[in-house]
């Protein structure tokens, strides 16, 4: 397990095992790669991020990961690969997060993004994202640096 602080000095626990904190998490992120490149989504008021948010009602994680995903960037799910679980200590509450990996096979324009602009895709992350006021701050702490070294690993990216 991996301990570390975010940019609001809120503990962060980070874990690669499978539902180490919940078996059923409310929240979910999804680092999304379409063919060589990342595909995010550009939040109204965060900045830039992978996909994600919450799993509603009646709704597993997983499929609430493939419907974020459809929802904020159009991107269509090919392969969905579960990475880790956190849990943010916040000042009012915890919250439980799955992290995913998942390979996109098309974007499909949608009507409307709900709380983002839609689709941003990228060659490559910058080596500033934790200074960069573009970036939203679930961008920010060492869950992305970790989960992007797992993905690296297992050789699910270069
Ligand atoms: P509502 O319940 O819709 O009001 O949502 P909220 O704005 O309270 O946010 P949410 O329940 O998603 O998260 C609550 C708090 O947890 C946020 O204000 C953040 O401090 C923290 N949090 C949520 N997601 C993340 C994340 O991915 N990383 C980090 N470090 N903190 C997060």
């Amino acid at each position: 397990m991996l301990q570390f602080d975010d940019m609001y000095d809120n503990k962060v626990m980070l874990s690669f095992e499978y539902l180490p904190f919940s078996e059923h998490p409310k929240h979910v992120w999804v680092i999304c790669k379409y063919r060589d490149t990342w595909l995010l989504t550009k939040h109204k008021n965060r900045g830039l991020e992978f996909p994600g948010g919450k799993v509603e009602q009646g709704e597993s994680a997983d499929e609430a990961a493939i419907r974020e995903v459809k929802e904020e960037t159009g991107g269509i799910v090919d392969m969905l690969y579960y990475v880790g679980q956190y849990k943010v200590n916040g000042r009012d509450k915890t919250i439980i997060k799955n992290v995913y990996f998942a390979q996109i096979k098309e974007i499909e324009k949608q009507a409307h993004y709900f709380e983002t602009k839609g689709p941003v895709l990228l060659q490559s992350l910058p080596s500033n994202i934790k200074s960069n006021n573009a970036y939203s701050f679930i961008m920010k702490d060492d869950v992305l640096t970790f989960s992007i070294q797992k993905l690296r690993e297992k050789q699910f990216i270069n």
